[in-house]
């Protein structure tokens, strides 16, 4: 699979991002990893945060692929400022996250919703304060999200209540630009609407990450590809659950191989 754009997860909340990338970029070819037998990443330390994500990029380059997209946000705050792995393009989605953020909030008042580890780094808070200094920033872990995900209990009363207790302060404050800081949130995004009402804006690195991969392209010459397109997903568990999710997250958008890899 030559050629084809690296792009991995701790599981399949990241196919939230492979989907945007997918649909902006029609005639590349994907390869994704999903770490799924180590899931989750956002309550483990940097450092194995880190172990994890070398063996990742190590098993991206195996592959061929000519740029890499580190869609998880745990793992984007331990590879923060690095751009390359190894010479092949890297890019993660706190800085197009943070940028993202800071075009849409009206007043500098910006929530950033997270995993532990998200949260602990700082790492959106120091990129937001870096675009703008004066922004005012509000972090909240948010751990329960990414089980709740996992079972697909999207528009469930259960949900709703675990939001209502971690976005009292947001809601409080009343920011109205919240960062969903996490793969797994923009799945539960109506039923986080449902708590922070319709004014709020909630914020994906989706779209920002694709005017970077296309500039990066640019950049270090990279051509588009003239090959049919071909969309691999790989992960290192694979049981029907993870099967239907995957393809559920997806859709429409076909997922022409999963295969389950040992890294
Ligand atoms: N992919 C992770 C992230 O975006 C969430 C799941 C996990 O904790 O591994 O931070």
């Amino acid at each position: 699979m030559n050629g084809s754009i690296g792009i991995f997860d701790s599981g399949l909340g990241g196919l939230t991002v492979l989907k945007v990338l997918a649909e902006r970029f029609p005639q590349e070819s994907f390869c994704y990893l999903g770490d799924i037998a180590r899931l989750p990443y956002g309550n483990k330390s940097p450092e194995t945060i880190r172990r994890y994500g070398l063996q990742i990029l190590q098993f991206l380059k195996q592959q061929n692929v000519k740029a890499i997209i580190i869609a998880c946000n745990s793992a984007s705050t331990v590879f923060l400022g690095e751009n390359d792995f190894e010479g092949i393009p890297l890019l993660n989605v706190i800085e197009p996250g943070a940028e993202a953020a800071i075009n849409v909030s009206k007043d500098a008042k910006v929530a950033v919703l997270g995993t532990a580890a998200t949260i602990r780094s700082h790492a959106y808070r120091d990129t937001l304060k870096k675009l703008n200094p004066s922004v005012e920033v509000i972090e909240q872990a948010c751990p329960l999200f990414v089980p709740i995900v996992e079972e697909g209990m999207v528009n469930d009363p259960i949900t709703e209540l675990v939001a209502k207790k971690y976005l009292k302060e947001i809601l409080v404050k009343d920011f109205k630009t919240i960062i969903l800081g996490c793969t797994h949130y923009p799945v539960i995004k109506s039923d986080l609407k449902n708590v922070l009402g319709p004014t709020v804006s909630l914020v994906e690195s989706g779209e920002v990450l694709a005017q970077k991969l296309q500039q990066l392209m640019s950049q270090n010459n990279i051509t588009p590809s003239n090959t049919p397109r071909r969309i691999r997903v790989c992960i290192t568990d694979l049981t029907d659950h993870f099967e239907r999710l995957a393809h559920h997250l997806m859709s429409p958008i076909e997922i022409e191989s999963l295969e389950r890899v040992v890294l």
